[in-house]
């Protein structure tokens, strides 16, 4: 399978980081959203990011060129969909959502496009079944910020085949990514385990064991994680990983139980940065 072209739906975080790796990667990628203002901040992100990349020499001059020329947009999946080899579903966590996307997309994209989502715990068997191409649906899981982390975590669904993977495989490795191949379970790798330590840290927090603050510090300095687990949360969003919690709570057990904290300031609004407040307090641009 030769893919040339990925769709991206969805313009938010996730998905014009996404665009951002295809685009560099050098597939002509097109970035779809229902709503115009978010397609613009895409690009704008995907810009800066592009900018940031060249400052940093990571990305060449002519690399920068050739990924915004590569770069197009679309506000309906339709369009976005129909020229794909590859499609990657970016949109909010919503079990319900996904799958009306994914009967969409298999309507509108040729057949043998791969359908793809970057889903971080859900079913991507799940979201297979409602097409007539369960092998060329897979889950392709993407780290926020994309332009800075390394991996990709490839799900194979139940019926995913062998050149579908394969293809994946290397999309991956032409986006620059390191990646890993899991079965599909919930959680899959990285959500099982980072959902269990921002778990345990917001009990850490309830029972007034520490203050946030020394929680982080002594995840950051004594076990030497990039981010503490409120910083990273706040990063997430408060809500995205009380929703992931619950889910592994249903599908994995009572391991997974979200700590009643977390669940009172989801209540609160306290939903992270984008929010202005989480676990922390942000004013405009710093924390
Ligand atoms: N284009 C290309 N490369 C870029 C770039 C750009 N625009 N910007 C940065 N880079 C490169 C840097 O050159 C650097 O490369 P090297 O390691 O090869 O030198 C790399 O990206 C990292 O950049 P920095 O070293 O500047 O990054 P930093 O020190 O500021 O750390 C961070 C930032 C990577 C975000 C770090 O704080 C971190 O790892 N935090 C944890 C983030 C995390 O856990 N994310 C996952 C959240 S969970 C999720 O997303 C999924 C989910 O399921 C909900």
């Amino acid at each position: 399978m030769d893919i040339k072209t990925i769709a991206v739906i969805g313009a938010g975080t996730m998905g014009r980081g996404i665009a951002y790796a295809a685009a560099l990667g050098g597939y002509r990628t097109m970035l779809e959203d229902v709503r115009p203002p978010m397609l613009e901040q895409g690009v704008a992100y995907i810009r800066k990011s592009l900018q940031e990349g060249v400052a940093r020499g990571k990305v060449s001059a002519e690399q920068q060129q050739s990924a915004l020329a590569n770069l197009s947009t679309a506000t309906t999946v339709e369009v976005a969909a129909r020229e794909a080899d590859l499609v990657i579903e970016a949109v909010p966590e919503d079990m319900r959502l996904k799958i009306g996307l994914f009967t969409e997309l298999d309507r509108v994209a040729r057949p043998g496009c791969i359908l793809a989502s970057n889903t971080s715990s859900l079913s991507i068997t799940e979201m297979a079944a409602v097409t007539a191409r369960r092998k060329q649906c897979i889950g392709l899981h993407f780290f926020n910020p994309v332009p800075k982390m390394k991996l990709l975590e490839i799900v194979r669904a139940l019926e995913t085949d062998d050149p579908t993977l394969a293809a994946c495989q290397e999309v991956g490795r032409r986006m620059g990514k390191e990646v890993v191949v899991v079965r599909d379970s919930p959680g899959f790798i990285t959500s099982r385990i980072n959902a269990l330590i921002g778990n345990e840290a917001f009990h850490l927090l309830q029972e007034g064991v520490a203050s946030a603050r020394d929680i982080d510090t002594a995840l950051k300095l004594g076990l030497n994680h990039p981010m503490g687990p409120f910083e990273l949360v706040d990063l997430v969003g408060l809500d995205v990983r009380l929703s992931i919690l619950e889910y592994l709570h249903r599908t994995l057990g009572d391991k997974f139980k979200p700590c009643p904290l977390l669940v009172q300031y989801v209540k609160d609004g306290r939903l992270g940065k984008k929010v202005g407040r989480g676990v922390y307090e942000y004013e405009e641009g710093k924390k």
